[in-house]
Parts: C-alpha cells; structure tokens; sequence
C-alpha cells in the first residue's frame, strides 16, 4: 500500500479552489450515493438528539448530507441551516431541496455568521478535516450552540481500516499519481479519538464523548461500484471521457480489492471506520 504524501501547510485559497473543482462531482453523484450517506447521517442525528420542531445548524454540508435527512427529522416545525465554504456546493443542495425546506448560508465554519445560542442541534459530517483550524471551528460551533444544546461531529477514522478509500487512492496514484499538495488526503487528518475528544474540550464542550462508527457492507464483483466515490474524491484530477485511464484505474481496483472478495466470489467486503464526537454547551 503506498502511503499517502504527508499533508502541505494547509491555505485556504487552495483549500477552496479543491472543494470549487470538486462541487459539480459531488452534486452529480448526490442521489446515487444518498442510501449509503444516511448510514452515517442517522447515528450522527441521533447522537446530537435532534427531534421534530427544532432548530439544526450543518456545518460544511457539501451536497445536503445529512442536511436533508435533517430537515425530514426536524419537519415544518424546524428550521435546518445548511453551509458550506463553497457556494458552488450549495446550489447543488438547492437542486436536491425542491420544496426548499433547508436555509442554504455560505460560511467558512471558522467565522460563522450566526449570533450566540442561535441552535439546539449542531451537525457536521466529514467536513472538520479541511478546514485549517479546527479548535477555531470547534470553538464558533459551541458559541453557536444553545445551553443543553448538543453537536456531533463525524471525521475519518484511520486509513488502513477504510477499504474503498485506500483501493481507491492507491489505484488512482498508481495510474495518474495524486498531486503531493491535493487536499483529499486532509481527510485522514483527524483520525485519532483521544485528539479528536481533546480538541472539542479544549473548544468549551461539556460531557464530551467520541466513539468509532464501523460499517461493513458488500459490494458486487460484477459491476464498478466505486465510480460514484473515484468522481468524487478524485474527479478533479481526472479528464471527462478518458477512456483509457478510467479502464486503467478500473484494472488497479480490481487488483487492490482482490483479497476482500468474499466468501462465493461475487461480492466484495467492504470496511469503512468513521469517529463520532459528540459534545453539549
Ligand atoms: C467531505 S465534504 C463533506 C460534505 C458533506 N457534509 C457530506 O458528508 O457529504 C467536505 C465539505 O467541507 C467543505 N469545507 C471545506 N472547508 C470548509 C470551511 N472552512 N468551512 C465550511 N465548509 C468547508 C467543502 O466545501 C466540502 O463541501
């Protein structure tokens, strides 16, 4: 397995020209990979406790998840704020929200426009790792956070335990090599539980709590199930209708998930290992 590059000194301007190029990728592919993203958007739910009637703040929500599951929970009663650095991202949510249920914000979670105590419920899935200071995003997400309110936060557990990540990344840097200064390898940046707890304490939260939320799945042997996942995380560095590198990167995968076939050979065993911190005002 190649080891990713270690991280650059992380500057916004490229931090945000990353997540620019990638939005229409995860717009596109949003619907497909919706059953699958709300695997991770109900335990974070219900870990932050949100209930029908209340007021949810979505700290980076990329193309509305779990934004959307959100606003199904809190109903016409609630309010569910969505944001995201990228405004490119949110008129993405904007096509999967036809009945504009969400309040769409642009904002960098470090400096949030928001008054004190303005939320119950504060949510953020995968979106802490990108972002150059945590502690200050920590910190704005607890000013933002009513008294007994709660906020959960969702970041990538280590790399070695995520099966279509690690195929993924050592197959696309095997066909065209990822970029040392590509910020999708950030997403591996906080994949450590003491730290992570660490970091929301320091940040003011009470009863802090962080735990691992391991998935397993399977996936057919027969089809190329990591497509919607190769768009998204890797798209960017990828030309539209490039044959070749996509049958190229399509080869690399089977080879790098060979030894997680299943048991009858038609399926792969997928791993997938997130932490879930959780914290009250
Ligand atoms: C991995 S995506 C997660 C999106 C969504 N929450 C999900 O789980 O599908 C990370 C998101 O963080 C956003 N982001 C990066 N830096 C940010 C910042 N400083 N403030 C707010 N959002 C940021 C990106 O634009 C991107 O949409």
């Amino acid at each position: 397995m190649t080891d990713p590059p270690s991280p650059t000194p992380i500057d916004a301007a490229s931090i945000r020209a990353h997540w620019r190029d990638k939005a229409a990728h995860w717009t596109g592919w949003a619907e497909t990979t919706a059953a699958m993203a709300d695997r991770f958007n109900r335990p974070l739910l219900d870990a932050v406790g949100l209930r029908p009637g209340e007021r949810l703040l979505d700290l980076a929500s990329g193309a509305g998840e779990p934004a959307l599951t959100a606003a199904a929970i809190a109903g016409p009663a609630g309010r569910v704020v969505a944001t995201d650095l990228i405004p490119e991202m949110l008129a993405g949510i904007k096509q999967r929200d036809p009945e504009r249920r969400l309040t769409l914000v642009a904002a960098d979670m470090q400096r949030l426009p928001f008054a004190d105590a303005a939320f119950e419920r504060i949510s953020c899935r995968f979106g802490l790792m990108f972002v150059p200071d945590p502690l200050a995003a920590l910190t704005e997400a607890r000013r933002a956070l009513r008294p007994g309110g709660r906020a959960g936060f969702l970041t990538w557990g280590p790399r070695a335990d995520q099966t279509l990540f690690t195929a993924l990344g050592d197959a696309v840097d095997e066909v065209i090599g990822v970029p040392a200064d590509d910020h999708h390898w950030q997403v591996f940046r906080l994949d450590d539980p003491q730290a992570l707890t660490a970091l929301l304490r320091d940040a003011g939260f009470r009863e802090v709590e962080t735990r691992a939320l391991k998935l397993d799945g399977r996936a057919p042997a027969d089809r190329p199930f990591w497509r919607p996942q190769l768009a998204m995380s890797f798209g960017h560095l990828l030309e539209d209708g490039d044959a070749a590198t996509h049958a190229a990167i399509d080869a690399a995968m089977r080879r790098a998930l060979a030894p997680h076939r299943a048991e009858d050979g038609t399926r792969y065993r997928l791993q997938a290992h997130a932490l879930l911190a959780t914290g009250a005002a």
